[in-house]
């Protein structure tokens, strides 16, 4: 019998909450992104149970694109940070890899005999990670050409800095560049918009958007709940209690002695650590859940178990699985508590926790 510690993966809720996208972004289509192992829930299990029904993938790196590939999915694939070498090239042509063009080392690799049937070019409009600056276009357009090699460019893609955040006066900005840059070539596609544009008016879509957190069921607003937005939490995180125990009024738990019982209490260990990607800056209060009665984290998270205060779960026995996060805990609570967002915690799960796919 093996530790009984592991991520739940919903497939159903993926395929609702990729319907929900598709309903949202109107006239454009989704590219399902699938990078960071599928946001942490299994790239393969993820991509596949999406098969019948996304007519793209996007991913960050060929890695990510040959998993899917391994999986025996044959849908074109985007990777989003293009190419990292002049040799990956050729895994395009054979594998049908669409790669975003960001840099011009990355053309100096088209230009030395490598060939990519299709590709997109990233525009930088004002985040300044990736990307050609809008003046920059037109040449690079240009050079494209001149190599004869017969590569397309199939649109342009850029990115949100403060997508998650409606009230942002640079989403209109990088909007206009977005469009100023692109309109000489009004026949080629265009793709913006990531989670947050399906539900956030002013974050126009064009034909392609690139659905991620929403659709592990995180939230891409900040302020929100995946579930406020009508998303499905995919992943269910659950450990089991491997003790209970009674702490007596003034006794401390765990490290650092961080916690203290106010008053006797009623206490469980949970075999989930910093070990398995739960997060350590979960403090006392975290929110965890036992038996559908939401129970509270209490001390510091340790490597490989943390505390719980089961007072309010007087039912639960050792051995009785904990929900860290799912449906009764949302992820995003939990990143709340934690001071980070839904994506970190979903991605840093390890790989000592089993997803089981259901
Ligand atoms: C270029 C790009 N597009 C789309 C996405 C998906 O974003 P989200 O998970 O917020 O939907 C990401 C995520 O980091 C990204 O880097």
């Amino acid at each position: 019998m093996s530790r009984s510690t592991v991520a739940r993966i919903d497939l159903d809720a993926l395929r609702n909450n990729y319907r929900t996208a598709c309903e949202r972004a109107g006239s454009a289509k989704a590219m399902a992104v699938v990078k960071a192992d599928g946001y942490g829930h299994g790239i393969a299990p993820i991509a596949s149970a999406l098969a019948d029904v996304a007519p793209k993938y996007a991913v960050a790196c060929i890695e990510e694109a040959r998993a899917i590939r391994s999986a025996g999915l044959a849908q074109p694939v985007v990777l989003l940070q293009g190419v990292h070498a002049a040799d990956d090239l050729a895994d395009c042509v054979r594998h049908n890899f669409e790669p975003v063009l960001h840099g011009e080392r990355q053309l100096d690799w088209l230009e030395q005999g490598g060939y990519a049937p299709y590709i997109w070019l990233k525009v930088n409009t004002g985040m300044n990670r990736l990307g050609f600056r809008p003046k920059e276009l037109p040449a690079v357009m240009a050079r494209i050409a001149q190599m004869g090699t017969g590569t397309q460019v199939l649109g342009f893609v850029s990115h949100y800095a403060c997508a998650d955040d409606a009230g942002s006066a640079m989403t209109a900005t990088q909007t206009a560049a977005f469009e100023a840059a692109t309109s000489f070539w009004p026949a080629l596609m265009k793709s913006v918009g990531n989670s947050a544009a399906h539900f956030i008016s002013g974050q126009p879509l064009f034909d392609w958007s690139r659905p991620g957190i929403m659709l592990y069921g995180g939230s891409p607003i900040v302020g929100k709940t995946g579930p406020e937005l009508g998303l499905e939490p995919v992943m269910t995180l659950e450990a089991p209690l491997i003790t209970t125990r009674e702490v007596n009024a003034g006794e401390s738990v765990g490290y650092g002695g961080a916690w203290v019982a106010e008053h006797d209490t009623r206490m469980g260990m949970v075999a989930i650590g910093y070990g398995d990607g739960y997060p350590r800056h979960a403090g006392t209060d975290t929110p965890a859940a036992v038996g559908g009665r939401r129970i509270r984290l209490i001390g510091r998270v340790s490597m490989d178990m943390l505390a719980v205060d089961l007072s309010n779960a007087p039912e639960a026995r050792e051995g009785d699985p904990v929900e860290l996060w799912g449906r009764t805990v949302g992820v995003d609570e939990v990143a709340s508590c934690a001071g980070t967002i839904s994506y970190e915690l979903l991605t840093g799960i390890t790989s000592r926790v089993p997803r089981i796919s259901c």
